[in-house]
């Protein structure tokens, strides 16, 4: 089975992924520095898949770490996770988004350069399209930040395709993810927030959980049908699979290619609780109040270049994504 090594594979998208991997016949090992994830999830990501999962406690800008990994293992290709990623945050620290995001990326090439891995999928995300550009966004889009955390996206495309350009045979896929949600349908993996959630859906199990009174939307006075803003929201093991059909992709094709990955969809925030509601049988106390400064009143993917080059759609629901997350909510509380 061929090795995969998957830097920040314990988080959220990293272990949904290490799942789908394992069960499309690859064997992931990871490394990760558990800054925002919990060492447990290996555990769990053992008795999801029934394999051992091989792992490093390491930080992927540590080159010297990195190189002990890739000269254990023959990786076949590298998927790329491990990041900081909180939009505000990279407002107030943007000398730490740039440092830590932009040194990880690179770190991880030279290892790949010094070891002869040729193949990298790369995390990253629908912030890398204007806010001005039509929707849905597609790849040949005008790309171009609103904040520090988006721009270490898009410059790290640019450092792949750069490094891609200059080493023949080598094969990228720039991932662009709209907004991944959902939890593994075993309720063992999900999304683990430090703190106040940022995010709409980790926020909303943990008012219906009681952990929280009541939902903040954030502004219903938007140019869109119900006045709130409109995304589109991925289930999160959809999403892990696409990496898998990604590395399929990356061992045919050469260059660097970015592929959106969403449903096409978008729903309201509303349309969520709804959906929420709906799926769970649980009533979200909820209350409208001024808009979050920086939020697009709506996009969402044009998702046919994955169908194209990857034979990926997504296949889970708004309501899935909503039972399955609130299912990992009420296995954390137990
Ligand atoms: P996450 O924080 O849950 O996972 C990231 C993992 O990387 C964590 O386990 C963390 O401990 C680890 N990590 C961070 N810095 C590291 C370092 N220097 N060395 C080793 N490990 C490190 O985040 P996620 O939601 O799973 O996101 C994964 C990737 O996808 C990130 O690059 C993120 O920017 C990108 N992305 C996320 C979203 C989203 O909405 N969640 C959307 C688009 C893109
Ligand atoms: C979704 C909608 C909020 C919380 C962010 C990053 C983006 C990407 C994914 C990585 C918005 C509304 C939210 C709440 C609310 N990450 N909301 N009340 O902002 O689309 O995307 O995560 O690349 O870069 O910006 O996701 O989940 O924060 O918000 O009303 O308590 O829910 O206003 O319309 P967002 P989100």
């Amino acid at each position: 089975m061929p090795n995969i090594l998957v830097t920040g594979g314990a988080g959220y998208i990293g272990s949904h992924t290490v799942a789908a991997l394992s069960a499309a016949g690859y064997s992931p090992v990871i490394v990760d520095n558990f800054s925002n994830s919990q060492e447990s999830v290996i555990t769990r990501l053992e008795k999801i898949t029934g394999a051992q999962i091989p792992f490093y406690n390491a930080d992927v800008r540590d080159g010297a770490a990195l190189d002990a990994v890739f000269s254990q293992y023959s990786f076949a290709a590298a998927i790329h996770f491990a990041g900081l990623k909180a939009v505000g945050e990279s407002v107030a620290e943007p000398l730490r988004y740039y440092e830590h995001n932009l040194a990880a990326t690179m770190s991880l090439l030279a290892a790949m350069q010094k070891h002869g891995v040729k193949s990298l999928i790369f995390s990253s995300s629908a912030t890398v399209y204007r806010e001005d550009d039509p929707v849905p966004y597609v790849e040949s889009g005008e790309l171009g930040c609103s904040n520090p955390y988006g721009w270490t996206k898009l410059f790290s495309e640019q450092i792949i395709r750069d490094v891609a350009a200059a080493t023949p045979g080598f094969s990228a896929v720039l991932l662009r993810y709209f907004n991944p949600i959902g939890a593994h349908s075993s309720g063992l993996i999900g999304e683990e927030p430090q703190g106040v959630p940022n995010n709409l859906l980790p926020y909303v199990t943990q008012v219906a959980a009681g952990i929280r009174p009541q939902l903040s939307v954030f502004g219903n006075d938007y140019p869109t049908p119900d006045g709130t803003c409109i995304r589109d929201y991925i289930h999160v093991s959809d999403l892990a699979r696409a990496h898998a059909l990604a590395l399929g992709f990356a061992e045919k094709n050469t260059g660097a290619t970015a592929i959106n990955i969403g449903t096409g969809r978008g729903y309201s925030v509303l349309e969520v609780v709804a959906a929420f509601e709906r799926a769970t049988g649980v009533s979200l106390p909820y209350r409208v109040t001024a808009r979050r400064p920086g939020d697009i009143p709506e996009y969402f993917a044009n998702p046919e270049l994955a169908r194209e080059k990857l034979g990926f759609a997504a296949e889970l629901g708004i309501e899935e994504m909503c039972r399955d997350a609130w299912r990992f909510e009420q296995g954390r509380k137990d």
